[in-house]
């Protein structure tokens, strides 16, 4: 079965170029509810320990620099197929190569200023969300 909630991050480039209004808009046209929603600014610590799984990479370091760098927006959202769905929705990792009308396409930057994060897996999804959120702040 295919799980109904996906975990989302508006990144620092995107969130300080004012794209976090029509990137939610975005995401409430195409079908998701916000269970949850949080502005936070990640210390270089919880940005290391979110992206753990990448840790062997050679962008690992660049990436929790600029994941701390500034303001996120955190959220979960949910549709049936959320995980794939939302996939769909950013488009590819790397924004050149998004498909046009996502979210990187429009919003995206560069594959590290890649405007959004979303879960890659339903496993990941839940782990993602719990890591944020506690049962209390989600609706
Ligand atoms: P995100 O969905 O947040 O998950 C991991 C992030 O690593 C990814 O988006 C990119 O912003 C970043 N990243 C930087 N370089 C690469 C790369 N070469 N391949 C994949 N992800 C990369």
């Amino acid at each position: 079965m295919t799980g109904k909630i996906t975990f989302t991050m508006i990144k620092p480039a995107a969130y300080q170029n004012l794209h976090a209004g029509k990137i939610l808009d975005m995401i409430l046209a195409n079908g998701f509810r916000i269970v949850a929603i949080k502005a936070v600014n990640l210390s270089s610590n919880l940005a290391a320990k979110f992206y753990e799984v990448h840790k062997e990479r050679p962008f690992y370091n660049d990436l929790v620099k600029s994941m701390s760098s500034g303001t996120i927006l955190a959220a979960i959202l949910e549709k049936e197929n959320a995980v794939e769905s939302y996939r769909t929705l950013i488009g590819s990792t790397n924004p050149a190569d998004a498909a046009e009308g996502t979210i990187r396409k429009y919003f995206g930057e560069s594959i590290e200023k890649n405007a959004v994060h979303g879960s890659d897996s339903d496993e990941n999804a839940l782990k993602e969300a719990a890591f944020f959120f506690s049962e209390f702040e989600r609706v």
